[in-house]
């Protein structure tokens, strides 16, 4: 495989997972139960900074107890840091800046590198190594997403990686963007949970950073009816218990926004649930990791070729679910 077809692999994996933790670990011995809890908290990559020293055995570790596991090295300033970076397992290098001989090197190596950068002329100096996505460093302090929107604005082939200042609370507005496939940061692994050994701490961060991510919430139920006229009847009782004005439709009936009456048998014993996400791709990839797969062929496409809809393969409580794009 060629480096560019690894970069597009990388970027594609990175883009489903969402959220890149930096890690800064200082005792090498935690490197599998700091993998795991990642893990169970649902985020199966890890970029291990070279900042602490040991950085390339805790990408060993792993990589060796995780072998699917996506590990990247952190902070390599050096050609000698990407060959041990290389060595110890890693499958992408990231750097805080740009150096066109540390890139060489690593790109010559067959291994993805992303660059920090946070100006249009270090854009410029990363189309011209052939790089089609880079970290934006550091993306807050450097004028966060306005900022980031006017100057990438232009690159139309370039895809970023924002880093610096980010938190679980300024996590959504950063992938909205449409350049940005994910974002790195140590929130989620804060250094005082990893001095205390605090692995469960730091799986609930993962796990409330993913949820909140993928942003989950009931837009309508629907309720499997046996004809038309069911269906209508049962929406005019809604309107009359509760106000929810009856809207008919081709094949439902609706009442207001929140219950929608099929007019015959659909998907589901008893219906289904709509649920909306922030991205029906990203989350089908962390639903399944939690055991959820998706109903082959029921995914559909916006204009703009983005997955806005898909059924899970499961019912809950003879119920359903389809996953809708938020608008
Ligand atoms: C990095 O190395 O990418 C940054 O130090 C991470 O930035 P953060 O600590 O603000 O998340």
């Amino acid at each position: 495989m060629s480096v560019k077809e690894k970069i597009d692999e990388l970027v594609e994996e990175l883009g489903y997972t969402g959220i890149v933790p930096v890690i800064k670990l200082d005792k090498v011995e935690d490197a599998e139960k700091l993998a795991k809890a990642l893990r169970d908290g649902g985020i199966n990559c890890a970029e291990v900074t070279f900042r602490a020293k040991g950085a390339d055995e805790v990408i060993k570790r792993m990589t060796k107890a995780y072998p699917d596991m996506l590990v990247g090295a952190g902070t390599v300033l050096t050609c000698e840091q990407v060959d041990s970076a290389i060595k110890a397992g890693a499958r992408f290098c990231v750097a805080p800046g740009l150096n066109p001989k540390v890139i060489k090197h690593c790109l010559d190596k067959g291994v993805p590198f992303a660059p920090g950068l946070s100006s249009a002329s270090e854009i410029e100096q990363a189309l011209e190594l052939g790089l089609d996505f880079c970290k934006f460093f550091p993306a807050e302090q450097a004028g966060g997403l306005a900022y980031i929107k006017a100057v990438c604005g232009p690159y139309t082939t370039m895809r970023f990686m924002p880093t610096g200042g980010i938190t679980a609370d300024n996590l959504n507005s950063y992938l909205a963007y449409n350049k940005i496939v994910c974002c790195g940061g140590s929130w989620i692994v804060p250094s005082a949970l990893l001095q205390a050994g605090d692995w469960e701490g730091i799986t609930k961060l993962c796990r409330e950073a993913v949820d909140k991510m993928l942003g989950f919430e009931v837009v309508h139920v629907g309720l499997n009816c046996a004809n038309p006229e069911e269906a209508e009847k049962v929406a005019d009782e809604f309107d009359s218990a509760f106000g929810f004005t009856k809207k008919v439709g081709n094949s439902s009936v609706f009442a207001a926004t929140y219950i929608e009456m099929m007019k015959k048998p659909f998907h589901g014993t008893h219906g289904h649930i709509a649920v909306a996400t922030n991205s029906v791709s990203r989350a089908l990839y962390h639903l399944e990791k939690r055991g959820y797969k998706v109903k082959e062929g029921s995914q559909k496409y916006n204009a703009e070729g983005v997955m806005n809809v898909a059924y899970l393969d499961h019912e809950f409580g003879g119920f359903a679910v389809h996953l809708v794009l938020k608008k």
